[in-house]
């Protein structure tokens, strides 16, 4: 009986948590998580609650519970080093080191990485550790993004049009975060569609799952405040409407070769999940960041869909076998909503924000997939936080009937909630489409 450790407490792990407890294998799933999520408690063994900044508490659990193996699910305990700690402990992980999480946390390290190993991908970009030079290179570039480098874990990026305007309030930010940051990255603002690619990687092989894309903006038709991302889609064909075979595989090749160079540079094998934000722009496929774990949504498409059994896959990871696997995801299509509390990503002062603590009802959500994220089960019922609350998947041979069994499931989530009506619409779809072809200069 394989005893394994779930860190995290999002609808991301409840999705790896049912992936766990599908397996032919049989699992027994522990879960160390920071506030307790009743999705993941429920297909439990045992819950320990606690900080992703205390590795001693989590390995301690780890013990315990004689787990075999564990899975990290967010970001937070892979820069805090619980990776280093369980293996430290002889417990082995799908999820890298601290120094390898680098690839997430520190956007400097990434863009330097694909320098020196000549991938292609990366934007014009300079590292800043102090303001000499920051104003000169500013004029090179037509739109600008900046990227606070270390302690804020890649978090904070400033886009120009969406938090600033001129050059000279980007040149003033800059100088801001220097004060608090030991460096600053400078990139160009690349124009295109963004699509995420969460692939798997043993250190040598690196698998791709069929892309997806998130939405981030509040609101629907993109408008609003940028939020840890409101629904996502996959296609039946494992592309996107916007995206061809050799978009995608561009993207596993610049992962490929990144897991290759980070080998190199580090002499250690990268095990788990490298999520490459990319960008197809009208120059071809751009690195936009990655991240050194699942999406949240992107989780919740890409893992139902999983055919090969993810304990055998988790193993292959740790056992860097990954290439003996035949991974296979189902031809179909997938749409993602979450309902968030309506308050959610808005200012405090704003008339909804009280919603955020509500109590709410969740009726029948007929074929859909259900995952909590921030929900907090009382003895008279259900109740929110200011996060997203519950995210609900369709799943269909089309989008646009995933987009109706999604849509009808959220609508089934009763309180003072919201969601974005548009994701997965045709409508949408054929807007990304046609953005693409401004962009190659193919519209009429
Ligand atoms: P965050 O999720 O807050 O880290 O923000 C990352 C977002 O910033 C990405 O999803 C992009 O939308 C945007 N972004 C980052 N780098 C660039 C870039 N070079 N060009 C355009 N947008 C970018
Ligand atoms: N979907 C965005 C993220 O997981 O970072």
């Amino acid at each position: 009986m394989t005893h394994v450790l779930l860190i995290g407490n999002g609808a991301r792990e409840h999705a790896i948590a049912e992936t766990i407890r599908r397996s032919q294998r049989e699992p027994r799933l522990y879960s160390f998580m920071k506030t307790n999520n009743p999705g993941i408690a429920s297909l439990s063994e045992e819950v320990c609650l606690g900080r992703y900044d205390d590795p001693d508490a989590v390995v301690a659990f780890a013990r315990e519970s004689d787990v075999a193996f564990a899975v990290i699910g967010p970001e937070d305990p892979l820069s805090r080093g619980v990776v280093d700690a369980l293996e430290a402990a002889g417990i082995p992980a799908v999820g890298p080191t601290r120094s390898l999480a680098r690839l997430e946390t520190s956007k400097s390290f990434t863009r330097n990485l694909l320098e020196k190993y000549g991938i292609p991908g990366n934007p014009l970009f300079r590292n800043f550790r102090s303001a000499d030079g920051i104003e000169a290179f500013l004029d090179e570039l037509d739109g600008i993004v900046l990227k606070p480098d270390g302690l804020t874990g890649g978090k904070g990026v400033l886009v120009q049009g969406d938090h600033f305007r001129t050059r000279d309030e980007a040149f003033d930010l800059c100088c801001g975060i220097l004060k608090s940051h030991p460096g600053v990255t400078v990139e160009e603002k690349l124009e295109g569609e963004e699509f995420s690619l969460q692939c798997l990687c043993d250190g040598r092989t690196v698998v791709a799952t069929p892309p997806v894309q998130d939405h981030k903006r509040r609101f629907a038709d993109d408008r609003g405040p940028n939020t840890g991302g409101m629904g996502s889609y996959s296609a039946a064909d494992h592309l996107l409407p916007f995206l061809d075979v050799s978009a995608v595989a561009d993207g596993l090749a610049i992962t490929r070769q990144v897991a290759e160079a980070i080998r190199r540079e580090t002499g250690v094998p990268y095990k788990g999940v490298m999520y490459g934000g990319f960008m197809i722009t009208r120059s071809g496929v751009k690195l936009i960041e990655y991240n050194a774990r699942f999406g949240d949504p992107e989780a919740m498409n890409i893992l139902p869909l999983l055919r090969t059994d993810f304990i055998d896959i988790c193993r292959a990871i740790i056992d860097g076998q990954l290439d003996r696997l035949d991974i296979v995801f189902e031809k179909k299509a997938t749409v993602c909503k979450y309902a968030v509390p309506k308050g959610y990503g808005l200012p405090p002062d704003h008339p909804d924000a009280a919603s955020t603590s509500s109590r709410i009802e969740i009726g029948d959500v007929g074929e859909a997939r259900l995952y909590y994220s921030s929900i907090d089960r009382r003895p008279d019922g259900l109740y929110m936080t200011p996060s997203r609350a519950i995210g609900v998947v369709g799943i269909a041979d089309s989008l646009g009937e995933a987009e109706r069994v999604a849509e009808k499931a959220v609508n089934a989530i009763r309180g003072p909630v919201d969601h974005r009506r548009d994701i997965g619409t045709e409508p949408l779809l054929r807007k990304r489409i046609q953005h693409m072809k401004i962009l190659k200069g193919e519209s009429t």
